[in-house]
């Protein structure tokens, strides 16, 4: 399969996500339309910048560009104001004007880091995003959503702030850790489960293709994540409404990250318990039919990725919910699937969620609605 273009379409902030295998040694003419000649920042971390790094200043040299590298340590951990403060630091030293560029050579952290970075440094420069994790491809990459960690919160400060366009190069999931790996295919899933019972369906049937990493499915997979991640993001870019489709499986995932201190479950991985979890809830509901929330468990399960709650109090679980972005009023604000590929927004009450959590094997479920009941 050849390079796909898949646009993004937000009036005069459009731009175009391109699919292509080894695109990234052609970065500098890639660049070209966007700008001439001068300084685009490379921003990475310090895992990418060993595989990708020196392939990537070879090409911008080539087309005339001056690059200027900023290595960061990588993971979370790096995802911070400190961090910002660090990039603006190299930006203002090394002269970067308001036509400058910069480029996210990385996973989502980076493409956080440097959107943000983009948005506020001379009140906002372009930048473009060269995600290198299938979540960063699939899923951070698009949207325009940059910011960093406050020690009270995720992803807590941050700017919309489009990108100009992203390269995405599914050869370097290649050299991709496996359980990061993995833990992207939990996003990919989601976008069936909310969008496309088509797609969820070959997903079904090319999941051994797609652990091995067969180009041709990634292709697809990739392809098809972001062309449903473009449309709803076009459909509601600052995510008042739509967008929040997206949130299926976080409601949950989310509460379960903040409960394990993000210790023990990565990010994808929070999230496919999430989704098996919130169809489960869905079918509790009675908004959806057992057999779809068992072919998601069933293509969660086929991913390797895990798919049964943490033996965690009700009471606990609900608090964690409750901090989430989502809340609204003290109601959670959940995504139920209803059939695959098809989604509605309903807010969830603190007794129909105990109630379902009675039902799982967990011991404290029964003693804490009882107690929920009684304040
Ligand atoms: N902006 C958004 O809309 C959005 C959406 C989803 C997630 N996010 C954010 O994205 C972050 C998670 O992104 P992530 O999972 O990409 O994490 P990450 O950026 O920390 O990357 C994961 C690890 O993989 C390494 N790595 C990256 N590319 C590699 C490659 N090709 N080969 C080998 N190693 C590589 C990194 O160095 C890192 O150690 C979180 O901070 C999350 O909040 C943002
Ligand atoms: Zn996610």
């Amino acid at each position: 399969m050849i390079g796909q273009h898949v646009p993004v379409r937000l009036g005069e902030r459009s731009y175009d996500i391109v699919v292509e295998p080894g695109l990234s040694r052609s970065l500098g003419a890639l660049l070209k339309p966007l700008l001439d000649t001068g300084k685009v920042g490379i921003v990475t971390d310090r895992h990418v910048a060993r595989h990708y790094l020196k392939p990537t200043i070879e090409s911008l040299k080539q087309a005339g560009y001056e690059p200027v590298t900023i290595v960061l340590p990588p993971g979370e951990r790096s995802k911070t104001l400190t961090t910002i403060a660090r990039i603006l630091d190299v930006l203002a030293k090394q002269r970067f004007e308001r036509r400058s560029l910069l480029l996210a050579l990385g996973g989502g952290v980076i493409g956080d880091l440097t959107g943000f970075a983009a948005a506020i440094y001379q009140r906002g420069i372009a930048y473009v995003q060269v995600p290198t994790t299938l979540v960063a491809q699939v899923d951070s990459s698009v949207g325009g959503k940059t910011g960093v960690d406050h020690r009270l919160g995720k992803n807590l400060i941050g700017a919309f702030h489009q990108p100009r366009a992203v390269f995405i190069d599914p050869f370097t999931l290649h050299t991709l850790p496996r359980r990061e790996w993995i833990a992207g295919l939990a996003e990919v899933i989601k976008y069936g489960v909310i969008a496309d019972e088509v797609f969820f369906s070959r997903l079904e049937a090319s999941m051994s293709d797609l652990l091995k990493r067969n180009a041709h499915a990634v292709m697809q997979a990739v392809t098809r994540s972001c062309q449903i991640k473009a449309e709803v993001v076009a459909a509601d870019e600052r995510e008042s409404d739509r967008r929040r489709i997206l949130n299926y499986g976080h409601t949950i995932g989310h509460a379960l990250e903040v409960l394990c201190n993000y210790r023990n479950l990565i990010h994808g991985e929070a999230v496919a318990i999430g989704m098996v979890a919130e169809a489960d809830l869905s079918v509790h509901l009675g908004l959806c039919k057992q057999d779809v929330s068992a072919r998601i468990r069933g293509l969660v399960q086929a991913a390797g990725l895990p798919d049964r709650m943490p033996n965690t109090s009700f009471a606990a679980l609900w608090r964690a919910m409750q901090h989430d972005k989502k809340v609204v009023g003290g109601k959670v604000m959940g995504v139920w699937p209803i059939r695959l590929g098809e989604v509605v927004m309903r807010p969830l009450e603190a007794e129909a969620c105990a109630d379902w959590h009675v039902t799982l094997s967990g011991s404290n479920s029964a003693r804490q609605k009882r107690r929920i009941r009684r304040a």
